[in-house]
C-alpha cells in the first residue's frame, strides 16, 4: 500500500471512535517492531521521525526504511510523519522527501526550547499548512507547551506551566486550518513525567474535555503519552540500570482522551525502555555475547510487545482493512476544492 495521508487515517479513526498510536523511530529494528505489531493486531499506524531521528539515521536511510515497510506490509495503512518540526524549512524538507504528514511545533521558537508567542505560532503554522495542503500533506500544530526535554528539544519544566487555553485552541484552529491539534494538558516528554501516579486533575483532562466540546470535529493529539510501566523500569534496573522511580500517563487517562476527541497518541519512551531493558538483560546475563543480533532481536521483540499492546488499548487494532488509501494528489484536490474541510466546527461556549 502506498503511504497514506495522516488526515485520512485520523478521519477514519474519528469515524470509528478510536485512537491511533504514533510511534517514533530511529532505526530499522524499531520500524520492524512496529510493523510486526501492526500485522499482529491488524492496525493502521503513524510512524514518526523527530529531527534528531532524521539526523541520526540520515534522511534517506530512514525514508527508505519506512517505504520498505509500506512495500512489505501492503495491507497496513501507514502515515509517515515529521515529529516536532521546529521551522518551515524542516517541514518543507520532510514534505519534499515524501513524508505524508508534518508537525509544525510552533509552540516553541526555532531553537526548540523557548516558548513562542501566539502570533508567531499562528504565522509559522499557517505558512506550513499552505505549503503542505497544496501537496496533499497533513499538518499537526501545537498550542500550549509540553514539559520535558528530549534530545535537546522541549521547553523543560513540569508540563503544567503552559497548559492549553481552550479559547486560544479555537482561534488557533480557525486561523491555521491544521488537520490535527496537539494540546498541552500536563504531560511531558521522556521517562520522568510524574513523581506519583497522576490522577485526572494532575493531567488536566478537564481542559482536554473543554477543548473537545468547543472543537468537536478537530483531531486532538496527546504528546508525551508513554505510560512508563513499572515492569519495564524494573527490567532495566534489575540488569544494572539506574532509573529513578517514576510514573507516566495511565492508559485509562489516554482512553478517556480517546472518548473525547484524541485521535493520535505519541509514544516513544515506552519503546526505548523496552528495547534497553532487553539489551541490558542479554549483555548482563550473557556477557560473552558480542553479535548485535543476539541483543537486537530480543530488543525488537520487546518493542513489538509494547506496540501491539498499545494498539489494542488505543482501539486501532482490527481497523487496517477498513479503507483504501486515497492518493495524495486526490487529497491535495480535496483541500483545494473544500471537500476536505480546513475550517473547524466550533461549538458555542
Ligand atoms: O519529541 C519526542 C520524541 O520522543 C522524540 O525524541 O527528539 O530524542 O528523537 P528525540
Ligand atoms: P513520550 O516521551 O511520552 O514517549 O512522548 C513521545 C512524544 O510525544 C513524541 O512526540
Ligand atoms: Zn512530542
Amino acid at each position: 500500500m502506498p503511504l497514506v495521508s495522516m488526515r485520512q487515517l485520523l478521519d477514519e479513526a474519528a469515524k470509528g471512535g478510536y485512537g491511533v498510536g504514533a510511534f517514533n523511530v530511529n532505526d530499522m529494528e524499531q520500524i520492524q517492531a512496529i510493523m510486526a505489531a501492526a500485522k499482529e493486531t491488524n492496525s493502521p499506524v503513524v510512524i514518526q521521525a523527530s529531527r534528531g531521528a532524521r539526523a541520526f539515521a540520515q534522511d534517506r536511510f530512514l525514508f527508505h526504511l519506512i517505504l520498505a515497510a509500506s512495500e512489505l506490509y501492503p495491507e497496513i495503512p501507514i502515515a509517515m510523519h515529521q515529529d516536532h518540526g521546529n521551522s518551515f524549512e524542516t517541514c518543507k524538507s520532510a514534505i519534499e522527501l515524501g513524508y505524508t504528514s508534518v508537525m509544525m511545533d510552533g509552540s516553541l521558537k526555532e531553537d526548540g526550547k523557548t516558548p513562542s508567542s501566539f502570533e508567531e505560532n499562528v504565522a509559522v503554522t499557517k505558512r506550513v499548512v499552505d505549503f503542505a495542503h497544496d501537496r496533499g500533506v497533513t499538518v499537526e500544530g501545537e498550542i500550549g507547551v509540553l514539559g520535558g526535554v528530549e534530545d535537546g528539544h522541549g521547553a523543560g519544566g513540569s508540563g503544567l506551566e503552559h497548559v492549553t487555553d481552550p479559547d486560544q485552541a479555537v482561534e488557533f484552529a480557525e486561523r491555521t486550518g491544521v488537520d490535527a491539534l496537539a494540546i498541552a494538558i500536563g504531560t511531558s516528554h521522556g521517562a520522568y513525567k510524574f513523581t506519583k501516579k497522576p490522577d485526572g486533575s494532575v493531567l488536566k483532562m478537564d481542559v482536554l474535555i473543554a477543548i473537545h466540546k468547543r472543537l468537536p470535529n478537530t483531531h486532538l493529539v496527546m504528546h508525551g503519552s508513554s505510560s512508563v510501566p513499572k515492569d519495564l523500569q524494573d527490567v532495566i534496573n534489575q540488569y544494572g540500570g539506574k532509573l529513578k522511580e517514576t510514573w507516566g500517563v495511565p492508559v485509562e487517562e489516554i482512553q478517556l482522551g480517546i472518548r473525547n476527541g484524541v485521535r493520535k497518541i505519541n509514544v516513544d519512551t515506552d519503546n526505548r525502555l523496552a528495547m534497553t531493558g532487553a539489551i541490558r538483560k542479554v549483555l548482563w546475563t550473557q556477557p560473552e555475547k558480542f553479535d548485535p543480533r543476539d541483543y537486537m532481536k530480543p530488543a525488537r521483540e520487546a518493542m513489538q510487545k509494547v506496540v501491539a499492546l498499545r494498539m489494542t488499548q488505543f482501539g486501532q487494532a482490527g481497523h487496517a482493512g477498513d479503507y483504501a488509501p486515497i492518493p495524495i494528489e486526490e487529497i491535495a484536490k480535496g483541500y483545494a476544492d473544500g471537500t476536505l474541510a480546513t475550517q473547524p466546527l466550533v461549538a458555542a461556549k
